[in-house]
């Protein structure tokens, strides 16, 4: 549980720590639930350096660090196929991906973190299929 968009950062840092290169995270939640305040905190905890927006206008983002990070958000995906040419494989060969609206993808054995909006700052957050090594 989160209770303000600091405690959901700090989640994301903590398991930033413990990220490695060929981790996947899928984002899933409403608008405003935190997806970008998590990977906010995320990068932060994967040692990347420079500010983490929201990529909406912009499919990917790369944040270079300890873990390089690809920041990707499907909520104006218009083709699915467009996915295929972020070059993620090449990416996740060096870094991580946090994918926000993830659910978008048929992406089958791949952790992901659920946002319910309980409240105006309270979220509820659900991870599954974490792999052993991560930080939660
Ligand atoms: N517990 C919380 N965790 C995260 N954000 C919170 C929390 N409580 C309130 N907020 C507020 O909710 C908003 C979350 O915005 P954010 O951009 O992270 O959401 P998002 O899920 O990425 O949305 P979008 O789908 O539009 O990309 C911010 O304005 C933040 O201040
Ligand atoms: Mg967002």
């Amino acid at each position: 549980m989160s209770h303000g968009e600091a405690e959901t950062e700090a989640a994301g840092e903590r398991l930033g720590t413990s990220l490695q290169a060929g981790d996947v995270l899928l984002l899933n939640g409403e608008l405003g639930a935190g997806k970008t305040a998590f990977v906010r905190g995320l990068a932060r905890g994967a040692g990347c350096v420079g500010d983490v927006l929201s990529p909406t206008f912009q499919l990917l983002r790369l944040y270079g660090g300890r873990v390089p990070l690809a920041h990707v958000d499907l909520y104006r995906l218009s083709r699915p196929s467009d996915v295929a040419d972020l070059g993620l494989e090449e990416i996740l060969e060096v870094g991580a991906a946090a994918i926000e609206w993830g659910d978008r993808l048929a992406w089958p054995g791949v952790a992901s973190l659920e946002f319910e909006v309980l409240g105006h700052s309270v979220r509820r957050l659900t991870l599954t299929g974490a792999p052993e090594h991560w930080s939660w």
